[in-house]
């Protein structure tokens, strides 16, 4: 167990749902998540269930555990269950979607410049292929409003433009972008979207039935806190007949009655562990029971935290917040103070961030944007966080700077 060097105050009443390590201050739900005790268990079990008998949990009897799970996903998205897949992670989604695209040369892809760069990668692979282009809307950051990154967004389409790639929740700069209106523009220009929403299941109220783009993916393991490698693909119903997962497997030409076409190819990659899947639905209710209100109040107050945090970090810092409170979810980048800029990176993670775990104890992570180069710092806010976990780090940042 790590001694943290100084006394932090209260921790949350909730912490003791999750496995963090004693004497850590985890802030970074934002990269993996982290799964409560109780869905760990109930995983564990499954996987006994899965090694007593293989041939009947992975073959015969797969859709059992996994119909139940689809449909318990499908009421929390706001989607019919026939238009949903599961998948390993949203860069599996990502992935499926583009590298279904019929591309011609010539043709465009669109995102942004707060994209995240797996998906990024994606897309310069499949242009790349195709002799096609991608493009990239400059979004500011700092800013002020939504409406820059409509503009900015809507300033990008051409002609050209065969599919828009659109973080519902953004990476390094954590901000909550417009989808909604975004979808709708864009879809008045003849431009599909692909929402890449690794962030928002757990974050955000999601309806996709309302939104229909042309495709939405999502990670379940960020903020839903299912276990690592559950993440969902929803595709609308007239896109999904041109679409093929990444991985090719029997549902190419194994119609399974019951099940969409769709659903055929994206239920079964080949052996795995599905366990994760299995437990979707345990996790969406373990997280809803949390609180008198439910999802609706976790989010709220997952949110409310983060607002906090950033306000108690900027004011202790002496730094800006860049960007309103109402683009937040429950995530939050803000500057590092100037002690902290101009120093070059050395290797893989900055040097104040490994201190920060080494000392303090504290998972945070630091991220570099922009040109000229500035360095900042993104925080979480999941339950098991309490507000004396953001007034430690702003200490501990005091120390290493
Ligand atoms: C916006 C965005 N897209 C995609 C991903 C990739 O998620 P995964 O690694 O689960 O595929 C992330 C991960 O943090 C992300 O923030």
């Amino acid at each position: 167990m790590k001694k943290l060097p100084f006394a932090q105050a209260a921790a949350s009443r909730f912490r003791r749902h999750w496995l963090l390590a004693p004497g850590t201050v985890f802030l970074n739900h934002g990269s993996f998540g982290a799964c409560p005790k109780a869905i760990l268990e109930r995983q564990a079990a499954l996987r006994l269930e899965m090694e007593a008998e293989p041939v009947q949990f992975l073959w015969r009897r797969y859709e059992e555990r996994l119909e139940p799970a689809r449909a318990a996903l499908a009421r929390f998205i706001g989607a019919r269950p026939r238009d949903v897949v599961f998948v390993t992670n949203a860069t599996v989604g990502v992935n499926a979607v583009v590298r279904s695209l019929r591309l011609r040369r010539g043709d465009e892809l669109l995102t942004t410049n707060h994209d995240y760069n797996a998906c990024h990668n994606v897309l310069l692979a499949a242009a790349r292929e195709a002799r096609a282009k991608v493009v990239l809307a400059q979004v500011p950051f700092p800013l002020r409003t939504e409406e820059e990154v409509v503009e900015a967004v809507m300033r990008a389409v051409t002609r050209r433009t065969r599919l828009a790639l659109i973080d519902h929740v953004t990476s390094n700069t954590a901000l909550v972008f417009p989808v909604s209106r975004l979808v709708r523009e864009l879809e008045s220009r003849g431009v599909d979207t692909l929402v890449d929403g690794a962030h928002a299941p757990g974050m955000l109220p999601l309806d996709l039935g309302a939104l229909r783009p042309a495709a939405y993916t999502g990670n379940l393991h960020k903020w839903v806190c299912a276990p690592k490698g559950a993440a969902f693909l929803w595709v609308r119903e007239d896109k999904q007949a041109e679409l093929q997962p990444a991985v090719i497997s029997h549902g190419n030409n194994t119609p399974r009655p019951g099940f969409s076409p769709f659903q055929d190819r994206f239920d079964w990659a080949g052996t795995f562990d599905p366990t994760a899947w299995f437990c979707v639905g345990r996790a969406i209710d373990f997280m809803g029971k949390l609180l008198p209100g439910g999802w609706v109040e976790l989010r709220r107050r997952n949110h409310q935290l983060a607002v906090r945090a950033r306000r108690l970090l900027c004011e202790s810092l002496n730094v800006p917040s860049p960007c309103p409170e109402r683009l937040l979810g429950s995530m939050a980048t803000l500057p590092l103070p100037e002690p902290f800029q101009g120093r070059p990176k050395a290797g893989k993670l900055d040097a104040e961030q490994l201190l920060l775990y080494d000392q303090f104890g504290i998972e945070v992570p630091f991220v570099r944007l922009g040109a000229p180069e500035r360095r900042w710092v993104r925080v979480s806010a999941q339950i098991y966080n309490s507000l004396a976990d953001y007034e430690y780090l702003a200490r501990a940042l005091k120390e290493v700077e």
